[in-house]
This record gives structure tokens, C-alpha cells and sequence, in this order.
């Protein structure tokens, strides 16, 4: 496939009002609730992009800002900021809007990875990026940057479990708050 997709076509928002069922035990929005309104637009996004079914691979870190009021009117904004070859970066900006007075605080930002599954239900590949704006330049690689980094991680913490020894863990702890109960000597 050599197709190629501007960013703008697949580019989506919403807006939802935030009703008193959505509320947590402190009476803000429930985080779960908007990061599953999150991962709905991601899929949107990404299969507009894909013209496929796609898959919610990873989320990058999700960092609530500021809490989210009921009453309030919640906008996100989701776009295609990477492609791979089977994959995508979908990056979604949430704000919410007060409605009486009429100010907007951005609440998070975060990047789902998503990858399109074709008709014979395997990965398949993702149309290319047409970059049409100085940002989307700038988005597309720091996507790129993350993918990166997240190997990166992802190769550290592999090797944080094979490095594992309970000795030198515990020499480690010595001005951690916690109390090592068990007795390694025994
Ligand atoms: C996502 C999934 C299709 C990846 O399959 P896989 O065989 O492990 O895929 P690969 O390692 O070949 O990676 C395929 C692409 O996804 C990317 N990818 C896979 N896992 C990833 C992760 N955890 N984070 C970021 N990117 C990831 C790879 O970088 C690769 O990108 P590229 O093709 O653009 O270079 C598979 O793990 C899956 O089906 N997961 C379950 C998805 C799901 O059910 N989500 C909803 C959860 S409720």
C-alpha cells in the first residue's frame, strides 16, 4: 500500500456535558469515565485514519491535572500524530469548559497507541502522514521520540525483573519507609 492521509481528515472532537453520574466520592468526574471517553476517540481517530479496525495498544501516561467538575462541558481533541507500520500515535487534548463562566482549563494530555487489524484479522498496515502544518511536523516526531523511549523502557524494566537479588534489595531499602518482616537469614 503507498497511500498517504493528511492529518486533518481523521482529526476529531467532541464535547460531552458532564451529568452527577459520572461523579467519583468526591463529587469531581471519575477518571475512569474519561479515559474511556479517551479511548473511544482514539479508536475513532485512528480507524478514520486506518480505514480499518484498530486496537488500543498502550496508553502513555495519563496525568490529571485538574480535577473535572460536573456541570462542566468536557472537549477533547484527538489527532493522528505518528504512523509507523501497523501503528499509530493518536494524541488527545481534554479541557474543560465551565459554561457559566466561560473559562477552559486544560485538564490532560496523553498519546494512545494504536494499532489496524485487517479483514483476516491480523495487523495490517497504516496509511502514511501527510504533514500539512508546522506542528504536525513537530507532533509527528516527537511521536516518534516516544516510540523511542518506550522501547527503551520497556527494555530497562525487562531487565529490573532479571536483575532482581534480595541482598542488595534490601541494603537499597535502608532509608526507604518501609520494614523489611521477613527474615532473608532464616
Ligand atoms: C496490539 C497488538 C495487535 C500488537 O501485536 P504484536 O504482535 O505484539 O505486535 P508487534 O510487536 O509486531 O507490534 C505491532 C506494532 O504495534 C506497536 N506496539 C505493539 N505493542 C506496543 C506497545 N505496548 N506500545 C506501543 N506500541 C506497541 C509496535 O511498535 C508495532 O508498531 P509498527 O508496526 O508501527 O512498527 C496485540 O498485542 C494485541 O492484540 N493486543 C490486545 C489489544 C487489545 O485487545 N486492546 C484492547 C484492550 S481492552
Amino acid at each position: 500500500m503507498n497511500d498517504f492521509r493528511p492529518v486533518h481528515e481523521s482529526r476529531i472532537e467532541i464535547s460531552e456535558l458532564m451529568i452527577p453520574s459520572y461523579a467519583n466520592f468526591g463529587g469531581k468526574v471519575h477518571g475512569g469515565y474519561i479515559l474511556s471517553l479517551m479511548d473511544k476517540i482514539a479508536y475513532a481517530c485512528a480507524t478514520r485514519h486506518a480505514r480499518n479496525y484498530c486496537v488500543t495498544a498502550s496508553v502513555d501516561t495519563v496525568d490529571f491535572r485538574h480535577p473535572i467538575e460536573v456541570g462542566s462541558l468536557v472537549r477533547m481533541y484527538a489527532s493522528v500524530n505518528y504512523v509507523g507500520n501497523t501503528s499509530m500515535e493518536v494524541g488527545i487534548r481534554t479541557e474543560s469548559h465551565n459554561i457559566r463562566t466561560g473559562e477552559f482549563t486544560h485538564t490532560n494530555t496523553s498519546y494512545f497507541t494504536m494499532v489496524a487489524i485487517g479483514e483476516n484479522g491480523k495487523k495490517t498496515l497504516v496509511p502514511g502522514l501527510i504533514l500539512e502544518e508546522k506542528n504536525d511536523v513537530r507532533r509527528f516526531l516527537e511521536g516518534r521520540e516516544r516510540k523511542r523511549l518506550k522501547r527503551e523502557y520497556g527494555r530497562a524494566r525487562a531487565n529490573l525483573k532479571s536483575d532482581f537479588q534480595i541482598e542488595l534489595a534490601i541494603k537499597e531499602l535502608q532509608n526507604e519507609r518501609c520494614e523489611v518482616a521477613w527474615n532473608h537469614n532464616a
